[in-house]
């Protein structure tokens, strides 16, 4: 059984990230994990200040006192931490961005500001379908996961979907979702 923490960067709630979503959620739940979400649209989540001042209060690590509060303490306890996020111009969307900086504060309150090491994943839905309207993100990603120490567990590039809900049509990329829960 692993923690599953999974941020939900799509400001949409019946959009495409959406459903990759409830798709992993069913696959890890099947397989007896336990998931914890955070829908970051609904939060108050404020950009990273770079005061450097953040680390001790372990509780909530931040200077900034907002809803971070809520997910310090499950992203300290998750194994697996998901990034879901619609495909924002060849990047995350701007909530994960600001939910992911935020974490830093963890990461201050141990020595060298190592960061905690988690298992990730990628559940990412966009308009571009090919591979070279994703290599920006799998660079970003591949970049960030090398720098924390982090172990990549797959990514979902959900390409060709525009409309919220247009994923629905297309049950090859929801599978995969599904499977890469099972996988956890
Ligand atoms: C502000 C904005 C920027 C976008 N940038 C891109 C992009 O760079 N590449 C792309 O393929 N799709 C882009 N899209 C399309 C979305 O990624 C696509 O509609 C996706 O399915 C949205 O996910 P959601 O339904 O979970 O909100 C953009 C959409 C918006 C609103």
């Amino acid at each position: 059984m692993k923690r599953i923490m999974i941020l939900n960067g799509s400001p949409r709630p019946n959009g495409n990230t959406q459903e990759l979503i409830k798709a992993f959620t069913k696959g890890a739940e099947a397989n007896g994990n336990e998931i914890v979400r955070f829908d970051l649209q609904k939060m108050n989540i404020h950009g990273c200040l770079g005061c450097c001042k953040g680390g001790k209060d372990r509780e909530n690590p931040c200077v900034q006192k907002d809803d971070m509060a809520k997910i310090y303490p499950e992203y300290i306890k998750a194994d697996v931490v998901v990034l879901a996020s619609p495909m924002y111009y060849w990047g995350i969307s701007g909530q994960m961005k600001c939910a992911f900086d935020r974490l830093f504060a963890v990461a201050e309150m141990n020595e060298n500001y190592e960061n905690p090491k988690k298992e990730c994943i990628l559940l990412m839905a966009a308009e571009g379908a090919d591979a070279d309207n994703f290599a920006p993100v799998k660079a970003f990603y591949e970049g960030l996961t090398s720098n924390l120490g982090w172990k990549n567990l797959g990514i979902v590039y959900a390409g060709g979907n525009m409309d919220a809900g247009a994923i629905l049509g297309k049950p090859e990329q929801i599978a995969e979702a599904e499977n890469l829960g099972k996988m956890c």
